[in-house]
């Protein structure tokens, strides 16, 4: 079952790029960031190609739930800790602003998009969790910003304390999308895969996986988690979770956007879906591509579903991927000081309705020159000491060991007890092979190296996906490249 955004809006369709083209920019990746950009580059007038590698807003923003809100968990008072109480409150207001100015445009292009404001709340039934909460509102005091603490939600879930933002807002993020598109339907293409970019003596060239190939004065990179790594160096300071979700009918109604800063997380929103109200309860984040069994987590989900509302039935469930920065704060902004008139926008920590904004407004300043007051508050060639110390050791041990400590691992010697649906690495004759054996028998043989920088990839049940916990690529079972950073699939074996 797909997304209730992506199975209820069908967007329009766009052709490939089968010719050479010449611009002044080229948006590389058709999610919410790279619309939102090319709809206020078009306002401007500025000439701009978008490529985007598969259909437009069909990964990470086809799979929100969709909450457009500056309450990104509790953040702001490890910003303050971590950085100033003015850095915390640059961040805040550049995602207030960010709110505002989604409402402008639903307003001024007359976007139907369910569009609505609603209050926003983190809140805990933890009692170690209740001093964090008060911790986050004594620094929002601090700043000016009007939250609120709660010991009681209107809706059947226990608390002992809930910080509540207002004013907040939700809506359908492809009807937001179908909006926007038209405003510059004939700079967008679809299956455009960018290869390989070059800088030149003007600009960029990218070439394109049919061989076209596009010369640009300036070049946004908008895909969820960069496809470039030098000289960004991204893949050292991001990686990416997967997180489920379950659309539900019920009689409960949710009012408000809900998410809990406790283990395990919940999220709690509702939607119209085909003219029905449904509850989206999220949850269930791991690590892309962990070697952990996933096979549970929609059910997992349904057990929370079941405690919290008396009847209930599931229309849709998905799951989707999220690129995290070690340091908590997107890299929105010049890709590297080595590498001038390329920008990048990524790490949107799962808070991708605020943050895709925030970048296109960024971005939208430095490709005309203006100056932005939040641009320092996510600058992406920012170097400073990661204050996320577990995230920084997680990453490290994760890319060890999958460049070698699980390589090492692999005992297996043949797949003879593979069950169907399932699939494993194996090493034969000192080759390591990756084996999926599909419901008829028939089966799959692809090289288990991850094409961007060669980890060793996991197969995952779930969804019959090869995955990589280094940086998050996925593959499917045949391994064609689903998620990048990889752009390219895997080696198909005999
Ligand atoms: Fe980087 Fe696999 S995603 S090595």
């Amino acid at each position: 079952m797909g997304s209730v955004w992506l199975n209820s809006v069908e967007l329009p369709k766009y052709k490939k790029l089968e010719e050479d083209i010449s611009t002044d920019v080229c948006i590389v990746g058709g999610g919410i960031t790279g619309i939102t950009l090319g709809y206020k580059l078009k306002k401007e007038g500025i000439p701009f190609v978008l490529i985007e590698k598969d259909m437009i807003a069909s990964k990470a923003t086809g799979h929100t739930t969709a909450k457009i809100t500056s309450q990104h968990g509790l953040l702001y008072h490890y910003l303050q800790n971590a950085y100033s109480k003015e850095y915390a409150k640059d961040y805040l207001y550049a995602n207030q602003e960010a709110i505002e100015d989604i409402s402008r445009i639903v307003s001024s292009e007359k976007i139907d998009c369910d569009f609505v404001r609603q209050n926003s709340y983190v809140f805990t039934n933890d009692e170690t969790k209740v001093n964090d909460i008060k911790k986050e509102f004594d620094v929002l005091s601090d700043i000016g910003f009007d939250a609120e603490i709660v010991n009681k939600l209107d809706i059947s879930v226990d608390i002992l304390s809930a910080i509540k933002f207002n004013n907040q807002a939700k809506f359908n993020p492809l009807k937001y999308i179908a909006g926007l598109l038209p405003h510059f339907s004939e700079s967008i293409y679809e299956n455009t895969v960018a290869l390989d970019i070059k800088k030149n003596n003007n600009g960029f060239f990218i070439q394109t996986e049919n061989g076209s190939c596009i010369t640009c004065k300036k070049l946004v990179i908008a895909t969820k988690y960069p496809i470039k790594d030098i000289p960004g160096f991204y893949f050292t300071k991001l990686y990416q979770e997967t997180s489920y979700v379950l659309a539900i009918t019920t009689d409960t109604k949710i009012d408000g956007m809900y998410i809990s800063c406790d283990t395990p997380k919940i999220s709690l929103r509702s939607a119209t879906y085909n003219g029905k109200e449904v509850v989206l309860l999220g949850g269930e984040n791991n690590r892309t591509g962990e070697k952990i069994n996933t096979l549970n987590a929609y059910e997992n989900l349904e057990n929370i579903a079941k405690s919290l509302f008396n009847n209930y039935t599931v229309l849709a469930k998905w799951n989707t991927e999220d690129a995290i920065s070690l340091d908590k704060i997107p890299y929105i902004g010049d890709f590297s000081k080595l590498y001038p008139n390329c920008y990048v926008a990524t790490g949107f920590n799962k808070w991708g309705m605020t943050s895709s904004n925030v970048a296109a407004n960024i971005l939208f300043d430095k490709i005309t020159n203006r100056e932005n007051k939040y641009a320092y508050v996510f600058d992406s060639t920012r170097f400073h000491m990661i204050k996320n110390r577990k995230a920084l050791s997680e990453l490290i041990k994760q890319s060890v060991k999958g460049l070698l400590g699980d390589k090492l691992k692999v005992k297996d010697k043949n797949y003879s007890d593979l069950e169907k649906g399932s699939g494993k690495v194996i090493k034969e004759n000192g080759k390591l092979i990756g084996v999926f054996k599909d419901n008829s028998g028939k089966l799959y043989k692809v090289n288990p190296k991850c094409t961007h920088l060669g980890c060793l990839l996991h197969f995952n049940r779930l969804d019959k996906t090869w995955d990589c916990a280094c940086h998050g690529s996925r593959y499917q079972f045949d391994g064609t490249v689903i998620y990048g950073p990889s752009s390219r699939d895997l080696e198909k074996l005999d």
